[in-house]
């Protein structure tokens, strides 16, 4: 893709609040299916993506189109930054009424003056062939839409550690705010099925 056309793609991410369509799914699904759409990008650079699936995490109600985004351009990313033959992992961690995902490269990292310019847009360290600096300014976008926050944790020349943390049910909350009783009886009754 051109420069112009990857800035239209990344673009077409930055949605409305009411644009968003969660649905209950499986994340050891979404994440297996992500982690295959970079795979070819990876193994050009024989990097091995491991993933760490915490099971207590079973269904979530999110938006898969959004989070597959977000997982995308962290994965992205983590590949770019990561030497021949490294390594990332994907870990996904319970936490209560929230779900936290990880990811972890252990290249380059991010020198401590560029900490806070990372989410801004068209902020870049590559070549403009390359990149349009506006992956995690996107994703931290959808990240907030969804009801998160994503954080960072970076040491020179150690890795990078991209944390996303999300409430699990995120239409559930919506309902709540509107004050819809019954879709929210609807979803709690579903989820508890699940269990
Ligand atoms: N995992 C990482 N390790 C080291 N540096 C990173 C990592 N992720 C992001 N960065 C730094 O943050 C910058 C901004 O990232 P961002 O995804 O917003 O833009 P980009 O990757 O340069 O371009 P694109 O718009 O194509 O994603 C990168 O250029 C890089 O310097
Ligand atoms: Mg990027």
């Amino acid at each position: 893709m051109d420069r112009a056309g990857r800035i239209t793609h990344q673009l077409l991410g930055v949605v409305r609040k009411t644009d968003l369509v969660p649905s209950e799914l499986n994340l050891n699904a979404l994440i297996d299916d992500t982690v295959q759409l970079v795979s070819r990008e990876a193994s050009n650079k024989d990097i091995e993506i491991v993933m760490e699936m915490d099971s207590a995490v079973a269904s979530v109600w999110v938006d898969a189109y959004q989070l597959r985004q977000v997982l995308i351009n962290l994965l992205t990313n983590a590949i770019h930054a990561t030497p021949k033959q490294g390594n990332i992992a994907v870990i996904l961690e319970d936490m209560g009424n929230q779900f936290a995902l990880k990811i972890k490269d252990n290249g380059e990292g991010i020198p401590k003056e560029n900490m806070e310019k990372i989410f801004e847009p068209f902020f870049s360290t590559k070549s403009p062939g390359e990149g349009t600096g506006l992956g995690l300014f996107v994703t931290r976008g959808i990240v907030e839409k969804l009801g998160g926050k994503i954080e960072m944790e970076s040491r020179l020349g150690h890795g990078t550690v991209f944390s996303v943390i999300l409430p699990k049910y995120h239409e559930v909350k919506r309902d709540l705010e509107e004050g819809n009783h019954l879709g929210l009886f609807q979803k709690i009754k579903k989820s508890l099925q699940g269990h």
